[in-house]
């Protein structure tokens, strides 16, 4: 059995994109792996965050994993700040991290291009991120493409600590679906869909009722020509939505193609939004459930207690190899 591990952080609201490049592979992971999953409320303070809005939308994205489909039998579902042992092994990290190496991070590059004031915080973001991987010691790490870069740098302070104080981490590897690793924007498929995007538009949120998921699908950019054909090169905007399609239909590009040959654009996005009201509309009906019952903090106990095991060895583990004196002598 091998170790799972992925975060989601608690900004805004989850969308499409998270669902499809992650969180499906979650679900699928947990029946035959060892998972953790967990929201990252520590690497969203990395931007400022009203304390009332970061507490719901905690609560929020675990109510989602569960609401999802992700088994709080089967796979460990917590709060990163409810497992210490993330912060004090996210320091450590920074002390093995370069300098060069952080400012290389295109997240980091993204989310400060243009801002007058950057937070030390989002620049050393990447240490935490690898210590939340490391102190499981995950073989798997199931992310979108966007996390590729950051996965790498994990690899690397792996490799550098084992070499430096002696064996001690696993090396994962990242765990990235073929179609769907990159969900793009509904406006501009250039651009990643994101929740932090100001037009909501772009962006299908797992919350959206099913109206405003018909209309944003009904006005999303296609490309000029009319055929539904997948090609991420000269059809970047009718390709996205093919992937969408693909996803939430279960079925493949070349089937997609083959259904509206001839058809136009119109049935095919009218298709698509139902595809897409299919497999959000019940994870609504289940989400608003589990947050009436308050069942998700009985949950998020549970993972992290259980997490906290694995994640207080390591850290032991990781002080004493680093020569760090024992509080018990
Ligand atoms: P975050 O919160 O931005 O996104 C959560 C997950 O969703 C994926 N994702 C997408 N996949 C496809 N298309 C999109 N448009 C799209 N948008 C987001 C992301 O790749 C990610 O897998 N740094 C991470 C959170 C994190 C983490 C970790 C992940 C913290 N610690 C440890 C894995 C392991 C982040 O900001 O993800």
């Amino acid at each position: 059995m091998k170790k799972v591990l992925s975060g989601i952080q608690p900004s805004g609201q989850l969308t499409l994109g998270n669902y499809i490049g992650a969180m499906q592979n979650f679900i699928k992971l947990q029946h035959t792996e060892e998972c953790y999953f967990m929201v990252v409320d520590l690497h969203a303070v990395t931007v400022p965050q009203e304390p009332g809005a970061l507490r719901e939308q905690t609560e929020s994205v675990a109510a989602l994993f569960i609401a999802a489909g992700i088994d709080p039998a089967k796979a460990n579902v917590f709060v990163q700040s409810h497992v210490r042992a993330h912060a004090e092994l996210g320091w450590l990290f920074t002390t093995l991290t370069n300098m060069g190496e952080l400012e290389r991070m295109t997240q980091f590059k993204d989310k400060s291009s243009g801002k007058d004031s950057v937070g030390a915080g989002l620049f050393v973001y990447p240490a935490l991120m690898a210590a939340d991987i490391l102190i499981y010691n995950a073989d798997l790490v199931p992310v979108g493409d966007d996390q590729k870069q950051h996965l790498e740098l994990t690899r690397d302070l792996a490799h550098r600590f084992n070499q430096r104080f002696g064996s001690t981490f696993t090396i994962p590897e990242p765990f990235i679906p073929k179609v769907g690793a990159r969900v793009m924007s509904l406006d501009n498929a250039s651009k990643k869909m994101s929740k932090s995007n100001p037009n909501v538009g772009s962006f299908i949120a797992l919350l959206d009722p099913p109206d405003v998921i018909r209309k944003k699908i009904s006005r999303a950019t296609t490309d000029s020509g009319r055929e539904v054909k997948y090609d991420p090169a000269n059809k970047p905007e009718i390709s996205n939505l093919m992937g969408i399609y693909s996803h939430c239909a279960g079925m493949s590009l070349d089937e997609i193609e083959a259904k509206y040959d001839g058809q136009g654009y119109g049935p095919f996005k009218k298709d698509l939004a139902e595809h897409v009201v299919a497999v959000i509309e019940p994870i609504q009906t289940r989400y608003n459930e589990i947050r009436r019952t308050g069942e998700i903090h009985d949950i998020l106990k549970q993972g992290a207690e259980r997490a906290s095991l694995i994640a207080e060895k390591t850290i032991a583990e990781v002080k004493e190899k680093m020569g760090f004196l024992n509080p018990r002598g």
